[in-house]
């Protein structure tokens, strides 16, 4: 099977086409990566030479037209992801997120070509934190920021592309991924990664915030459990019961670190902060059959936290840059 995987220089795209060429070795891999601040070919070490890699941009539709094309399925990653960023400057989120998922569905209309929506369960805004409710697939769109807005417009570009066009496409909803090579501006490596420099983590408001982690392999075995066994035209939410308030996460790795579990400070908090989310997954489990093999949350953050210990070559030339554009808008308030 040929599959065009966009950003799979990214986080969650890299560890996709790690997992793929691991478990599915027939699989014939092209990477479509504008390799922007988030993206690093050395996130694909070791597998370079398996697969073809294609600096460019998502939102450029000849150069997609021409890469859909020689595909059987496409796995669409790319994004701008990061909330504080679209904060401060939303137009990259707006063209990334919306004009290149629509140059692939115009592509994939074209040629008849077998498409997975990767997104968030953002787009369905926040929970209260003593609500006994989950976001289901039923959950209306609600979303709060400039990034998880763009998200929710590119799904309902899918779903549009769907009904109007009959494209063969399917949507995944997912809750916080952790994993090795993750941006070191994301909450949990940039306190991993503070914590190896001899910087406290720091922590956002209160930190009563919850979200709903899972270890991105988990993730990723969903995704692909979706594109061999999903119903074509449907959405599916991905979490693994992974609830944890932030405060939490910060004195885990801490403690993990060997370090006080209460040396970290409080910053100023992000505008907007969601209060939580939290996915139901029974459509997926029941339905498709899929179940986390991760196992606790505790575990996977060692073994997360070994990644980062073991690999600073990976992201030492990105944190000097993150930590400068977080001093430009983060004070701290309390200790
Ligand atoms: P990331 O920021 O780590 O990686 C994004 C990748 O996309 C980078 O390699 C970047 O270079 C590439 N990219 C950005 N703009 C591009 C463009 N215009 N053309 C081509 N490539 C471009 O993001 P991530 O955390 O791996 O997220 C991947 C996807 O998963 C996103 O769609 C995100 O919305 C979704 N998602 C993320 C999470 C999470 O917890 N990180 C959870 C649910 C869903
Ligand atoms: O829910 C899925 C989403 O998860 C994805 O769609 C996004 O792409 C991904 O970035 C993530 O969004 P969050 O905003 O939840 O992730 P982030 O890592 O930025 O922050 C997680 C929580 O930690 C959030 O409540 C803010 C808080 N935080 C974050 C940072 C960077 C801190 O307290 N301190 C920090 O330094």
């Amino acid at each position: 099977m040929k599959v065009l995987v966009t950003g799979g220089a990214g986080f969650i795209g890299s560890n996709f086409v790690h997992l793929t060429l691991a478990t599915r070795p027939d699989a014939e891999i092209t990477v479509l990566d504008k390799l922007t601040y988030a993206g690093s070919l050395a996130s694909l070490d070791g597998v370079l030479d398996r697969v073809r890699f294609v600096e460019g941009d998502v939102a450029d539709p000849e150069l997609v037209d021409g890469l859909v094309a020689g595909a059987d399925l496409v796995v669409h990653f790319a994004a701008e992801s990061h909330n504080d960023n679209s904060l401060d400057d939303p137009a990259p989120f707006v063209r990334t997120n919306l004009l290149g998922t629509f140059a692939l569905l115009e592509a994939v209309r074209r040629h008849d070509v077998r498409y997975h929506h990767i997104s968030t369960d953002e787009v369905y805004g926040d929970l209260e934190l003593d609500d006994p409710k989950k976001f289901t697939e039923d959950t209306p769109y609600n979303p709060s920021s400039p990034y998880s807005s763009t998200k929710a417009g590119s799904d309902l570009l899918v779903r549009a592309w769907v009904r109007s066009f009959g494209i063969r496409a399917t949507i995944s909803n997912c809750s916080n991924n952790y994993g090795p090579r993750q941006h070191v501006e994301k909450f949990i490596p940039r306190q991993i990664t503070n914590v190896i420099d001899g910087v406290r983590p720091k922590l956002y408001g209160a930190g009563l915030n919850v979200r709903d982690w899972i270890h991105v392999d988990d993730h990723n075995e969903a995704v692909w459990t979706i594109v061999e066994q999903g119903r074509i035209g449907e959405t599916y939410l991905i979490g693994a019961d992974g609830e944890v308030d932030n405060l939490t996460v910060v004195r885990l790795v801490l403690e993990l670190m060997g370090q006080d579990p209460d040396a970290f400070d409080h910053v100023t908090d992000r505008a907007g902060h969601d209060l939580r989310y939290a996915i139901e997954a029974g459509r997926l489990r029941t339905e498709l059959g899929w179940t986390p093999r991760y196992g606790t949350f505790r575990d996977g953050l060692a073994a997360t936290i070994e990644w980062y210990r073991e690999n600073e070559a990976w992201w030492r030339p990105m944190k000097e840059a993150t930590e400068a554009r977080y001093a430009r808008t983060q004070q701290v308030l309390a200790r």
